[in-house]
């Protein structure tokens, strides 16, 4: 594969800096649904779309896991293990820059994670399928998705969420229904909340501004003061609180 090939628009990793995690959770709540899903020391995890590897390194030390996290933005690959030194885990994860899609482990493992990135198996159910193939039999699926909390009232709204039309995201008892017609208990979940989102994204507005003070000359700046102008209205009128996120916890019946 030809590395050079996977990169992510500099816009959204300047728009991230300084997050931990790259989803509308806490690291409270990362905390929490890495003690609710019973991980036991020694425990193998393939993290698809690791961001900067926050929940394998966090999960390593306080559960003695191991883990490897495979991602396509090859900086966060390298604050992966910055984060995994810091944390002194660096014998216990590792982490790989490749595109996710399609990506098989070589060794089944215990738990298979794809948290907020599941265009990778183009939605849930391509997603299921491709960590089904990495998975142990018995072992624990996660899932990071948003879902409707109400329906959206306009396109606007819609888009305002990062969405192009209403059916980019299920409601959570059309994504529990759909768990089950693909074979799979839901066994636990985690769920956004306005906090956590107002965590996610006004962080954000912090980082934009702060990038647009040192570098007013730069090309991106146009749209960084753009999406600097727009992102606060459109998250307290529609994403807060139209959009949840969670993390849902699935075993093969
Ligand atoms: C919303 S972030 C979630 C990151 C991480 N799971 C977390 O919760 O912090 C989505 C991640 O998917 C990665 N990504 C997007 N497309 C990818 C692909 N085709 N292969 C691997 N990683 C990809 C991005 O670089 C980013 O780290």
């Amino acid at each position: 594969m030809d590395k050079k090939a996977l990169a992510l628009p500099r816009h959204f990793l300047i728009r991230e800096t300084g997050q931990r995690v790259h989803n509308p959770y806490t690291p409270e709540k990362l905390a929490t649904l890495g003690a609710a899903i019973r991980l036991n020391p020694g425990d193998r995890i393939l993290d698809l779309c690791s961001g900067t590897g926050e929940m394998l390194c966090t999960w390593a030390r306080d559960h003695g896991i191991t883990g490897h996290g495979v991602d396509i933005a090859k900086d966060w690959i390298r604050l992966s293990g910055v984060r995994a030194a810091e944390l002194d885990v660096a014998d216990r994860v590792t982490f790989e820059h490749n595109d996710a899609r399609g990506y098989v482990a070589a060794e089944r493992v215990d738990v298979a994670a794809c948290i907020g990135a599941t265009w990778i198996g183009d939605g849930v159910t391509g997603t299921v399928r491709l960590l089904e193939q990495s998975l142990r039999p018995g072992g624990l699926m996660l899932i990071g998705e948003p879902f409707w909390r109400s329906e959206p009232p306009s396109q606007e709204a819609i888009e305002a969420c990062h969405a192009r039309t209403r059916d980019d995201f299920d409601t959570l008892p059309g994504l529990v229904r759909l768990f089950g017609e693909l074979g799979y208990d839901l066994v636990e979940m985690v769920l956004a909340d306005e906090d956590s989102w107002d965590r996610y994204a006004a962080a954000q507005w912090f980082t934009l501004r702060q990038w647009l003070d040192a570098n007013p000359d730069d090309g991106l700046a146009p749209a960084v003061r753009q999406d600097l102008d727009r992102e606060p209205l459109r998250h307290t009128t529609y994403r807060r609180n139209l959009l949840g996120w969670g993390v849902f916890a699935l075993k093969a019946r």
